[in-house]
């Protein structure tokens, strides 16, 4: 084992224990976190939404660090939805002031464990502090080649897949019989992005919440019932140890059995 894990997932921990039943050779090499459940942990404890919101920065910050670590190449992190504007003014408020101090804190955690920055979402409904704070840290990451951290801000599955066939209309190039699958995705905001293997939701929830409709297609789905702040790198090991417990057959039959049939 290496020393970038040893040093990180110690031995003796729990978390080591279960590095040790991850096969580093057949890692996911997208994972997507719906990152969910910050107002049920705050509320559990007596405390505010927003607050429990804060906490969650920690959970990302151990996540990312630990998924650059392990080898993943891109973790996608499902920040703040379409559908998010709904909420109280102030709790919006406070996630997109969360976010920026977040960037202005952990801009070191990217540089530092050469991580590209890169957002999915509408850009255009951002506030323009935040969306200058975000350009900032993509362009200082944009050379950095160990892991993409994609985080989806103002993002919605509906309106990415709208918005590529308006761009796929208004492009010239484009002629009706040549759209393939493989064309479709290079107008997607993951364009060139390999699509996730491993789709984590913290908080139990069953669904899918208009997150990346198009990439999940044969994605592995993988809940917990842990509560975002809480969430931790043995949380993110016990997904990987499961994925690679999974039977991914994409439509096909076991290679074992073809043949038999
Ligand atoms: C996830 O936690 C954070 C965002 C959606 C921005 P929630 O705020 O959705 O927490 P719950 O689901 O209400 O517990
Ligand atoms: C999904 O969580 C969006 C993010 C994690 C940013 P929500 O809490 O908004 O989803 P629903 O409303 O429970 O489906
Ligand atoms: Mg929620």
């Amino acid at each position: 084992m290496s020393k970038i894990l040893e040093e990180y997932f110690r031995p003796g921990t729990e978390e080591h224990a279960l590095l040790e039943q991850v096969d580093l050779a057949r890692l996911p090499r997208h994972v997507a976190v719906i990152m969910d459940g910050n107002g049920r942990w705050a509320k559990s404890r007596g405390l505010s939404r927003v607050e429990g919101h804060a906490a969650g920065s920690e959970s990302v910050h151990e996540t990312v660090e630990a998924a650059a670590r392990l080898g993943i190449e891109v973790l996608t992190l499902f920040a703040f939805s379409r559908e998010n504007w709904k909420r109280p003014r102030q709790e919006v408020g406070r996630l997109w002031q969360l976010l920026k101090e977040f960037l202005k804190k952990e801009d070191k955690l990217l540089v530092e464990n050469d991580l590209r920055l890169r957002i999915i979402g509408r850009r255009d409904g951002l506030p323009a502090r935040v969306l200058r704070e975000l350009e900032r840290v993509e362009t200082l990451t944009k050379n950095n080649r160990r892991m993409t951290v994609v985080v989806a801000l103002n993002y919605g599955g509906r309106t990415e897949l709208v918005d590529a066939a308006r761009r796929i209309l208004e492009d010239k190039r484009i002629r009706p019989r040549d759209l393939d699958e493989d064309v479709f995705a290079r107008y997607l905001d993951t364009a060139g992005l390999p699509d996730p293997d491993l789709l984590i939701r913290t908080s139990g929830e069953l669904r899918i919440s208009n997150f990346l409709l198009w990439q999940v297609a044969y994605t592995e789905i993988w809940v917990t019932q842990v509560l975002w702040p809480d969430f931790r790198r043995r949380h993110l090991l016990q997904a990987v140890v499961e994925y690679q417990r999974r039977d991914r057959r994409f439509g096909d039959v076991k290679s074992r059995e073809r043949g038999t049939a």
